[in-house]
């Protein structure tokens, strides 16, 4: 059996090679915004976010057409959220994936557009006929990658993770602007494989509980990575969020006390995949590699 490691490279290639066929340079006066597409969501990164969707429609015998396609969308999603999340009017960062952030590489109002065309094509892709020939089904995803990423989530957690610079946070505080920042598009790519591959309502309940637990180890070890490991290592800022005064689980638990809670999590998200057997390891393995992640 493939190991974790093989598995994700594998599917993170499909995926790049999908992404490099949705966003094409162009000639002409909309170069400029495709040039900082293509800046934005090809060549790096760890595509967990597709690595769930195809891994979860995998467990249902889906074709990779189709779940590459809703990975392709919910990845797309993420890179617009990381171009905006790096512009001087949120985390100013000026490096991303160790290389300059587009509004580095570009400019502000660039980095702007790039980040809603993405948003934008990452809905074309999911609406196309190529998705899902059951146009109910396309309509599902749709929905769910539309509150995922909204008011009521991502853009919802980026809104409270600046509020929260001014703000003493509470647990379930923190809980919430981490399940919705981050969480949020990890749950979608969890779910929207789930409902790619047609799986039951109850085992979209069980991924749905799966993601939930993963999306806050995720955010939690971010933050533990963004005061542990340095720059050149996670190919973005290091120490930024100490420095802003974020909202993190190790300003309220302290390092031990986050890494135990993220231990904790992974654990019990492995758990929610159980009636899946042998089906489930690529997911669990997920789960490892989000705890054990160097970058
Ligand atoms: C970084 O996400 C932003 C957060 C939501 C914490 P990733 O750590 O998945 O970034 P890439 O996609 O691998 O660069
Ligand atoms: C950003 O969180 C999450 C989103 C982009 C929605 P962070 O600000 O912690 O992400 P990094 O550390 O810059 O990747
Ligand atoms: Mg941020
Ligand atoms: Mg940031
Ligand atoms: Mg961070």
């Amino acid at each position: 059996m493939a190991t974790f490691k093989e598995t994700i490279t594998e599917t993170a290639a499909l995926v790049e090679t999908a992404l490099d066929a949705f966003l094409p340079s162009q000639a002409g006066p909309l170069g400029r915004v495709a040039d900082a597409m293509r800046w934005g969501a090809l060549d790096g990164g760890k595509r967990l976010r597709p690595f769930l969707a195809v891994a979860a429609a995998d467990m249902f015998d889906c074709p990779r057409a189709r779940s590459v396609r809703v990975g392709c969308a919910v990845e797309m999603i993420h890179c617009y959220s990381l171009i905006h999340d790096d512009l001087p009017a949120m985390d100013d960062s000026d490096l991303r994936r160790g290389h300059p952030s587009v509004h580095k590489k570009f400019d502000d109002a660039t980095a702007i557009l790039a980040g809603d065309a993405l948003l934008t094509q990452a809905f074309e892709i999911l609406a196309a006929e190529e998705t899902h020939p059951d146009g109910g089904i396309r309509c599902a995803i749709a929905l769910e990658l539309a509150r995922a990423s909204g008011k009521e989530g991502m853009v919802g957690g980026q809104m409270i993770d600046i509020y929260a610079e001014q703000k003493e946070f509470d647990l379930a505080g923190v809980t919430q602007l981490q399940r919705l920042k981050t969480g949020a598009l990890i749950r979608f790519s969890a779910v929207g494989g789930g409902l790619i591959g047609e799986g039951s309502a109850d085992e979209i309940t069980a991924l749905t509980n799966y993601a939930e637990d993963l999306g806050l180890a995720f955010q939690i070890v971010d933050d533990i990575l963004d005061e542990t490991a340095d720059a050149e290592t996670l190919g973005k800022p290091a120490g930024q969020d100490a420095e802003m005064d974020k909202a993190t689980f190790i300003k309220l638990l302290g390092m031990d006390g986050a890494k135990s809670k993220a231990a904790e999590l992974v654990e019990r998200c492995k758990s929610h995949l159980d009636r899946f057997g042998a089906r489930a390891v690529p997911l669990k393995g997920a789960a490892d590699f989000v705890f054990e992640r160097k970058n």
